[in-house]
């Protein structure tokens, strides 16, 4: 039990404060500003030593340098000067010159009772590429973590203040359309798409996303084995990029029911995207962007084709220049890549593009994000790669079906529901389907971004639907919990205001946590992975969990305390709902 009153309060300077740190920041500066030293980089952080302190300031050491003193010394005499605050309940110094602090509970409280949620909005806009689903081939495994880490930086950057615009850009173009477009011409070559001279109405044809992903594995398998098979193909993919009427027309029809299936999935994992466009998009800006290119001096032939040179000098392994048409006039990739870029500095003007692609195609953004340096068409944006580790079975390799395939994602999906509903609590009779998906994406989701984003992970899936340890489930039931426990208090009529007091070592811990919140959000922005936000939700569950289970909150009789309770767990609620929402999980109602 800490011994003060409820009435010593302290006012907090300055705004009502949302960073906890940069409060400690100034008061460091401050105490700082009255000694002869100057520290251009103040760093607070979280002490690991909580027998010594709450927060750690180290700066000392860099100081004793500076200024050729002891550590130590420096140390004792900001520490005379914060001491004067009382905002901290102690402070002192350990060897060799480690500044330990503890912060007042009647601090604590207060900044809690100011915390507020909402940040500046921003200038700038963040265009995140994520998704990358391809037509008339089905999603599979591999898409899983684009769609998941994409929409979660994507929600993290808007909660940030950013303005952001979100695009799957999907492989809607080029040789595997061509080879979709050729088996149903083989299949059903009285379709009048194909005869180029015909200019009736089209008849409609019976195309369904099954049929389409039958069709695409064994075109494509065809055309390793069998030369001409694959000669046709080309010869379709080039009637396709020339616009030739019947296919262009079949081709929208794969893409409106190819598109439907793919946002069905993208729906379920709760990604939303402003556009769906694709590399078919950015082909329309292909003959603009060569002739811009034309006039730089960057394209040169090599072997027929045309190429942008990127390597550079301090590279370590061997760039390859950057293909830009082969030599029987086809694009490719890359080519669609750049114009993409082209076209979205044209028409959206972004400050930052992100990729959250899998990092094996890291050689690929390099080539394409030099090319556009070099032929200056992102003067002032900057192109980031955020790469991302594969998921794979408990063999250590991409994650595959049983009988060695490619999984498809929504087969996937499927899996976990199926796990979750068996799991699921049997005195729930109503809505268990939908209460179940909510829990397997949660799981699904939770699992996909607790490793760093760059991480490879097993999948497992006794483990991310355990209702136990790092996992999703685990978070929804606990902050189920807490909204249960809040909605009790509400039958009853007790009501809260704000936080008047902390009692024990278990609030506190739950105190101290909400404070990292801004720090957190933050480094998960800077390092475009979400490991530091699954973490922290984590932490700060448990950390509840430990409170709750520690403290008879609708029970206790002391008012202030019960009252101060209840508004911890509406804060913590709050916290993790808006994690929660910001990973693009969604909280079902019971569970
Ligand atoms: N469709 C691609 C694939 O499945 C991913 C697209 C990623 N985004 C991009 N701008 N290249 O591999």
């Amino acid at each position: 039990m800490y011994s003060f009153t409820i009435f010593d309060k302290i006012v907090l300077d300055g705004d009502i404060m949302k960073d906890f740190y940069k409060l400690l920041h100034e008061k460091i500066k401050n105490a700082l500003d009255k000694t002869e030293y100057c520290d251009e980089q103040i760093v607070v952080s979280e002490s690991n030593r909580r027998d010594l302190g709450e927060y750690q300031y180290n700066g000392a050491m860099n100081l004793a340098k500076k200024y050729h003193k002891n550590p130590n010394d420096i140390a004792k005499e900001i520490v005379d000067y914060l001491k004067e605050d009382s905002f901290f309940l102690s402070v002192s110094v350990a060897s060799p010159g480690f500044i330990n602090m503890t912060i007042s509970p009647v601090a604590l409280v207060e900044v809690l009772n100011s915390q507020t949620f909402n940040y500046e909005k921003k200038e700038e806009t963040i265009f995140l590429d994520y998704g990358g689903a391809n037509v008339a081939k089905s999603l599979h495994v591999g898409h899983l973590r684009s769609a998941n880490i994409g929409e979660a930086l994507n929600r993290l950057c808007k909660f940030l203040g950013y303005n952001t615009i979100s695009d799957t850009h999907l492989g809607d173009w080029g040789r595997p359309l061509g080879l979709v477009i050729l088996e149903l011409s083989k299949r059903y070559p009285e379709w009048s798409y194909f005869n180029p001279n015909y200019d009736g109405i089209y008849e409609d044809v019976p195309i369904t996303n099954n049929l389409l992903e039958e069709i695409y594995p064994y075109a494509s398998n065809k055309a390793k084995e069998d030369e001409k098979y694959l000669k046709e193909a080309q010869e379709m993919t080039k009637r396709l990029q020339n616009n030739e009427k019947g296919i262009i027309d079949l081709w929208y029809k794969i893409m409106d029911i190819s598109k439907t299936d793919i946002k069905k999935i993208y729906d379920r994992l709760n990604a939303n995207f402003d556009l769906y466009k694709g590399e078919s998009d950015a082909e329309k800006y292909v003959p603009e962007l060569l002739s811009y290119l034309d006039n730089l001096d960057i394209v040169i032939e090599s072997d027929g084709a045309k190429v942008i040179p990127v390597k550079e000098e301090s590279d370590k392994l061997e760039i390859p220049p950057m293909l830009l048409v082969k030599s029987d006039g086809g694009i490719l990739y890359s080519t669609t890549e750049l114009a993409t870029i082209y076209e979205r500095i044209k028409n959206y003007q972004p400050d930052e593009i992100w990729y959250i692609v899998d990092k094996r195609q890291s050689l690929h953004f390099t080539q394409v994000f030099r090319a556009s340096k070099k032929a200056n068409i992102t003067p002032n944006t900057n192109l980031v790669f955020a790469g991302f580790g594969t998921m794979n079975g408990s063999d250590g390799k991409p994650f595959k079906t049983r009988d060695g395939g490619v999984m498809r994602l929504t087969d996937l999906l499927d899996i976990v529901k199926d796990e979750c509903l068996k799991r699921l609590n049997p005195n729930i009779v109503d809505n268990r389907d939908e209460i179940a998906e909510k829990i397997a994406m949660s799981a699904v989701k939770y699992a996909d971004l607790l490793p760093n984003r760059e991480s490879d992970y097993i999948f497992d899936i006794e483990k991310f639907c355990d209702l136990e340890g790092k996992t999703g489930p685990f978070i929804l039931y606990s902050t189920i919990r807490m909204k249960s426990l809040l909605n009790k208090a509400k039958e009853n009529n007790i009501t809260y205001q704000k936080m008047y007091l902390i009692d024990n070592e278990y609030d506190k811990e739950v105190v101290l946590l909400l404070n990292n919140l801004d720090s957190v959000l933050n480094k998960a922005f800077n390092s475009k992975s979400l490991n530091d936000i699954t973490d922290y939700l984590y932490k700060l569950t448990t950390s509840y969990n430990r409170f709750y289970t520690e403290n008879i909150i609708l029970k206790e009789t002391n008012e202030l305390k019960r009252e101060s309770w209840l508004y911890l767990t509406n804060k913590v609620y709050e916290v993790n709902k808006l994690l929660l929402d910001i990973l693009a999980i969604q909280i079902p109602e019971k569970m």
